[in-house]
């Protein structure tokens, strides 16, 4: 796993905007993993101003989001598929038909199955981009989950639904369940990028880095994966350990 540290949450999007821009030049036909949350939000602004001014071609390019709420709409202003409309794809030149975002309404346990069907079918992800929940989930595989699930459907916990609520009228609004990608589908991407700001992050961070492999923390199975980058802000890195190996002076 490496570990990249900064002082601001804006050199965060900074490197993350530019390792997928690099990589879609590498690859035109890169299927990419995406994230919703506030975590990544500049990153995808970077995105849209490098589209302006540089071009960079989408046109070829698949994207995977890794949840949404269960009985939200795609025009539903809360759903994750209207996000990623509003926050990436209307602005830039990805074909929509190119995007997928797992369906949150009808029969959900067969959307579910559907969607796993399509990432066999179209991935592997070659770059996922993942943030991270205060209580250490990852997509919305919340704490309890199995390291080989697949993409299903989760009750979310207490903690999940309060930290979400800023984004609702109330509490009240926010759905109790969701669709997301499991832990192993996650684990299948070719290469992962966490990112995660904040104070509230840390102790995750500190599970994702230090903790043992738990499904306690859904974040810890990221150890398994022999390529994961995590790049964060010096508050959410605040409770790692201090480097085992010192520089010699
Ligand atoms: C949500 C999403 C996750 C996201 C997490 C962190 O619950 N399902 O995919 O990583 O929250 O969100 P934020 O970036 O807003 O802190």
């Amino acid at each position: 796993m490496k570990l990249v540290v900064f002082e601001t949450k804006s050199e965060i999007a900074k490197l993350v905007s530019t390792i997928i821009i690099e990589t879609i030049k590498e690859n035109q036909k890169l299927v990419l993993g995406l994230a919703t949350g506030s975590s990544p939000i500049d990153t995808y602004d970077l995105l849209i101003k490098d589209y302006q001014k540089n071009h960079t071609d989408w046109s070829q390019v698949t994207t995977f989001n890794l949840d949404e709420y269960v009985g939200l709409a795609p025009e539903h202003k809360k759903s994750y598929r209207y996000f990623m409309n509003e926050q990436l794809f209307n602005k830039i030149n990805i074909k929509k038909e190119n995007t997928y975002v797992p369906n949150g309404l009808g029969n959900v346990t067969a959307n579910a199955q559907a969607y796993e069907k399509l990432l066999v079918e179209k991935g592997p992800i070659n770059l996922q981009i993942l943030g991270i929940g205060t209580n250490g989930h990852i997509a919305f595989n919340e704490p309890g989950t199995s390291g080989d699930s697949k993409t299903h459907v989760v009750d979310l916990t207490t903690a999940t639904i309060e930290a979400n609520k800023r984004f609702f009228a109330s509490v009240k609004d926010v759905p109790t369940k969701a669709i997301t990608m499991g832990v192993d589908s996650i684990l299948q991407a070719q290469a992962i990028i966490l990112i995660a700001d904040g104070q509230a992050k840390a102790q995750a961070i500190y599970e994702l880095v230090h903790g043992k492999i738990t499904p306690d923390y859904p974040c810890s199975y990221l150890q398994a994966h022999d390529n994961v980058m995590v790049i964060i802000d010096s508050a959410a890195a605040s409770l790692l350990k201090p480097p085992t190996i010192q520089p010699k002076n």
